[in-house]
């Protein structure tokens, strides 16, 4: 049964965006959201770029993307920018989904460390910035999937029990 979810997938990467390699975490996240039975209603291959990283959520948001999921930059390199950009603009925090990826990610690799992945509600949307790497975006996204439904609702404003 569809659970009735829309999903955008942003993939933020200075050199996928420029076409100098082929961009594998977007496609790798659609193909998990639709084993999750989500529908993915926008995607996007962006830079490093913290207003385009805002303007695209925003957008996707507007669309009715009630799950946002950005892909790349969470890291520390001198370009990452993406959990600034999602900070600047969501209405709170969810800490307990970075702190959550984190730690179960460590369980696979020490430098799941160096992720500052987050989640956070911005305008109605549920947002979760994953880390580039695509086995690790989608395991990222499997360890936090149960509480994705009825925080989608929540962002939505539906009322809801737990
Ligand atoms: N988390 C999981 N589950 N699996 C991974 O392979 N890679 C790590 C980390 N988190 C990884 C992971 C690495 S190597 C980096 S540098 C950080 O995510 C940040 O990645 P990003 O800057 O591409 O977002």
């Amino acid at each position: 049964m569809s659970s009735g979810i829309s999903v955008g997938i942003i993939t933020v990467s200075d050199r996928a965006s420029a076409g100098e390699y082929e961009d594998h975490g977007g496609p790798a996240l659609r193909k998990a959201c639709e084993g999750y039975e989500w529908q993915v209603g926008a995607e996007a291959v962006i830079p490093d770029d913290l207003e385009q990283i805002q303007r695209t959520i925003r957008a996707f948001s507007s669309q009715g993307c009630g799950l946002v999921l950005t892909t790349g930059g969470t890291g520390i390199a001198h370009r990452d920018v993406t959990p600034e950009a999602i900070r600047g603009i969501m209405r709170v925090e969810i800490p307990g989904f970075g702190e959550s990826m984190r730690m179960q990610s460590l369980e696979i690799t020490p430098n799941a460390i160096l992720s500052r992945s987050l989640a956070a509600i911005v305008d109605t949307s549920l947002v979760i910035a994953l880390p580039g790497k695509p086995s690790g975006a989608v395991e990222c996204l499997g360890f936090v999937v149960g509480a994705i439904p009825h925080s989608v609702k929540l962002a939505r404003g539906v009322p809801t029990s737990c």
